[in-house]
């Protein structure tokens, strides 16, 4: 059995979720980890891959040689330019949410990859949920009828004890925005699940972020068409005090309703269809956990599953580098369709 050789850049939270399930996935081999911090500062001891501080010195490596392919869990605002100097080294590369800061960005990313024949993998791992895979599988095969409105609530607490001034976090050229680093898990899952939108109008306030990021916004009200038909709107917040609230989809269709609500996702709250019978679904991972926050549900072994099954011809890619562009292009529309309060 050949093992797939990887490498991860950015050892933070995320990297080490990573190097993580590459370490425990049997077909898979961990070879190098990248981080412009010391080593010692990383917690990654555990694992007996190769350090190094910063990704030219891995590329012009003999280890990267060997590497397959290159995880990207740095900061949203080096995806692009990390994963093109991957690519450029002839990599296949999964690429963190979001894929980029920009559908230019985005574009480049994909542009290149076809360039040197290479997989781009986004990292969308709620896909992976049950209430997720559930709705999927409800939608596409119709049962639930035409789709008249879908509502998106995201409504998540972050305040200063998430934005330190050290941080990438709440810078824009960095982080982006709300929208890029806490809720595109929400807009990834409607569009796989609705299609794409136009018609987008879009109000943005800060309530009390002013002092915490770069963002004009830490709470909004988006509404929209989806082009399939329908209409919908996402209302989101990271204003919510002390902790999380939820974040939640509520569908209304021809034949019937659903709401899937949680903190993540992760529960469906409502499931009144024509002739349906819920079926029972096995629970959903816990959020990946960062001190006093939840992230979304902890589901990146079966990202590393998918990279193998995709290498080895067993599997196409679940989340692919067009779909990760559309949430991107999807979010900068967003961001640009201002109408003022
Ligand atoms: N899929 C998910 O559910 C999920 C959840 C959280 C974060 N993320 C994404 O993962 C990425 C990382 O987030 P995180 O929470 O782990 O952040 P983090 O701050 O914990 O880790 C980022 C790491 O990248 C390193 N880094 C910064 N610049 C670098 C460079 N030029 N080269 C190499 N390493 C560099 C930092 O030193 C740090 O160790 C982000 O893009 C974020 O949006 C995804």
């Amino acid at each position: 059995m050949t093992k797939i050789k990887y490498a991860v850049i950015g050892c933070g939270h995320i990297g080490k979720r990573h190097a993580e399930m590459i370490s425990r996935n049997e077909e898979s081999e961990l070879l190098a980890l990248v981080d412009i911090k010391p080593k010692d500062q990383l917690g990654i001891e555990s694992y007996a891959a190769t350090y190094f501080s910063s990704i030219e010195e891995f590329l012009a490596s003999d280890i990267a040689k060997q590497v397959d392919v290159v995880n990207i869990a740095s900061p949203n605002g080096f995806h692009a330019t990390h994963a093109l100097a991957c690519l450029e080294a002839k990599k296949h590369i999964v690429i963190e949410k979001p894929m980029a800061l920009s559908k230019q960005d985005a574009e480049m990313v994909i542009y290149k990859a076809l360039h040197v024949h290479k997989h781009v993998f986004a990292v969308m791992q709620n896909r992976y949920s049950p209430p997720s895979v559930w709705i999927k599988e409800l939608i596409d095969s119709n049962k639930l009828g035409k789709i008249f409105m879908v509502q998106l609530n995201c409504y998540w607490n972050r305040d200063d004890r998430y934005y330190k001034k050290d941080s990438w976090h709440g810078k824009k050229d960095l982080d982006g925005g709300t929208l890029f680093t806490q809720f595109s898990h929400f807009i990834d899952l409607m569009y796989w699940l609705f299609g794409d939108i136009q018609q987008i109008q879009s109000k943005f306030t800060n309530f009390n972020h002013a002092h915490l990021t770069e963002f004009i916004e830490d709470s909004g009200v988006i509404n929209f068409e989806f082009v399939n038909g329908g209409l919908g709107c996402l209302n989101f917040s990271t204003s919510i005090w002390d902790k999380n609230l939820e974040s939640s989809m509520t569908i209304i269709a021809e034949n019937g309703s659903v709401k899937i609500g949680g903190q993540y996702m992760d529960k469906v709250e409502v499931c009144h269809v024509k002739d349906y019978v819920m079926p029972d679904l096995a629970p959903t991972n816990p959020g990946n956990d960062y001190g006093a926050y939840k992230g979304s549900a902890a589901n990146h072994h079966y990202v590393i599953e998918n990279v193998v099954d995709v290498l080895k011809n067993r599997a196409t890619i679940t989340t692919n580098a067009l779909e990760g562009l559309k949430v991107v292009d999807i979010i900068e529309r967003m961001y640009n369709q201002q109408v003022p309060l």
